[in-house]
């Protein structure tokens, strides 16, 4: 019944690259391509504008996934920011001196942030981690960091997974293995579960006067439960722990600023990256006078950090998603899909629903009755031009309406066919790619 073709240039050079690269032939674990449909998936791109890409073997899809791992908010290639960073660059990006960009990008930040007067910046999500940490750890000489979220792949955060003793390695986390870590580093990242107000109590009255910083993505899948944030708040204030908000992944999207603002806690630092930059890098570290006195005494320094191209590329995309009131847009957008996507499923008697319900939603986490039906989804829509998985889907600006009416239609169209193969008892055989070897994400503390 299928007419979807297997692209073959992409998966040659994806084989390839299992051999060249370690660990799953990617660099990113969210970018393999046998997280969703492995062999269908467009592992490689030659082209990104807006929601639509054009893989290696030229097919054009529409990415109703993650777009960007999420940081491409205002839509991949915006002109406004890929003309700034052109500027940029021609006129110099990098020399022995610093852009003035960075400063002006630090005030703007300041601004939108009244209670953060200081700023640091660095290039990806899990070294602005990694700097805010350090900061934590020299401002309040301590080392302990509770931990809530994930906030990407060095030492400190991974420590976690270390576990209380070598029974519990790797067990804290799902699919995040400690390997290469300090052992010696054991016990010096805790987890607590988000909304969880007992483990968070425990952890704290089992590290008292050790640790530096409660360190958390203040939301994700699900609004907080009412008071939790801030109890967080309040404890941190009474046993002297900096409160840490990682923005990376929520930031700008359910708010300009991030989600704090909505929330109405101000934590002591908040980092931000992925979105900041529309897809070009640049991750800041903001915070108190207070909290950040730690970066004045610690040696946190790296050369291209200081680049001109991550600086001008933030202040395009923050000013445009001003401009523009590019969360509302997004909220807004993930409002209308997940009213509609369960209307076109259920006309067909199929289940599609969502692991995340929220006042304001702007990271969407489909769901389908099980995994055969999530990848016959997967893999049919791809046949009509788009990706979408039930990992996830991060609404940007570019998913116009227009766009948006062509993949309800796609969607009705794969639901019907989905019934169809249900009835006929003949959906698992209609798989295309069900044999493949696949590979799992990890799981998270917050949903
Ligand atoms: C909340 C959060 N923090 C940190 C990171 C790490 O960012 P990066 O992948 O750029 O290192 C991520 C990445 O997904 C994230 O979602």
């Amino acid at each position: 019944m299928s007419e979807i073709k297997i692209p073959v240039k992409g998966n040659e050079l994806y084989a390839h690259a299992c051999e060249r690269f370690p660990g799953g032939g990617t660099m990113l674990l969210s970018k393999n391509p046998t997280m969703r449909a492995p062999g269908l998936w467009p592992a490689y791109y030659k082209e990104a504008h807006g929601c639509e890409i054009i893989d290696y073997d030229d097919r054009h899809l529409y990415d109703f996934a993650t777009n960007g791992i999420a940081a491409c908010s205002l839509g991949f290639n915006d002109p406004d920011v890929t003309a700034a960073v052109i500027e940029a660059v021609q006129k110099g990006s990098m020399c022995s001196q610093n852009c003035y960009e960075e400063v002006m990008l630090a005030d703007k930040l300041c601004e939108i942030h009244p209670w953060a007067e200081c700023c640091r910046f660095a290039r990806t999500g899990g070294e602005t981690a990694a700097v805010a940490a350090r900061i934590a750890r020299a401002t309040t000489d301590r080392s302990g960091i509770a931990i809530c979220g994930y906030s990407g792949w060095t030492d400190w955060y991974i420590a976690v997974n270390l576990g209380e003793d070598e029974a519990h390695f790797g067990k804290v986390i799902d699919g995040m293995q400690p390997w290469g870590v300090p052992r010696e580093l054991r016990g010096t990242s805790l987890a607590f579960h988000f909304d969880d107000f007992d483990e968070f109590d425990k952890v704290i009255k089992e590290n008292r006067g050790k640790l530096a910083a409660v360190f958390m993505e203040p939301v994700r899948w699900a609004d907080p439960a009412p008071g939790f944030l801030e109890h967080i708040r309040e404890v941190c204030t009474k046993e002297g722990i900096l409160l840490i908000f990682d923005e990376i992944t929520a930031g700008w999207r359910f708010c300009y600023g991030g989600s704090h603002k909505l929330l109405g806690v101000n934590p002591d630092i908040a980092i931000f990256a992925k979105a900041m930059g529309n897809g070009h890098p640049c991750g800041a570290v903001i915070g108190t006078k207070e909290a950040m006195k730690g970066a004045g005494k610690a040696f946190i320094s790296s050369t291209y950090w200081t680049e001109r191209v991550g600086s001008v590329a933030a202040l395009a995309t923050l000013n445009k998603m001003e401009k523009i009131n590019s969360s509302k847009i997004i909220c807004d957008t993930a409002r209308e899909f997940m009213e509609t996507m369960p209307k076109i499923a259920a006309a067909h008697g199929v289940e599609y629903g969502f692991r995340n319900s929220m006042k304001w939603p702007a990271l969407v986490k489909p769901y389908f009755a099980n995994s055969d039906e999530a990848l016959f989804f997967t893999e049919q829509i791809i046949g009509k031009g788009f990706i979408h998985s039930d990992i996830g889907y991060d609404p940007t600006v570019a998913h116009t309406p227009e766009i948006r009416q062509l993949f309800y239609k796609a969607a009705d169209e794969v639901f019907g066919m989905l019934a169809d193969a249900k009835k006929k008892g003949t959906l698992h055989d209609q798989l295309i790619t069900v044999n493949r070897e696949t590979k799992k994400g990890f799981g998270r503390l917050n949903g």
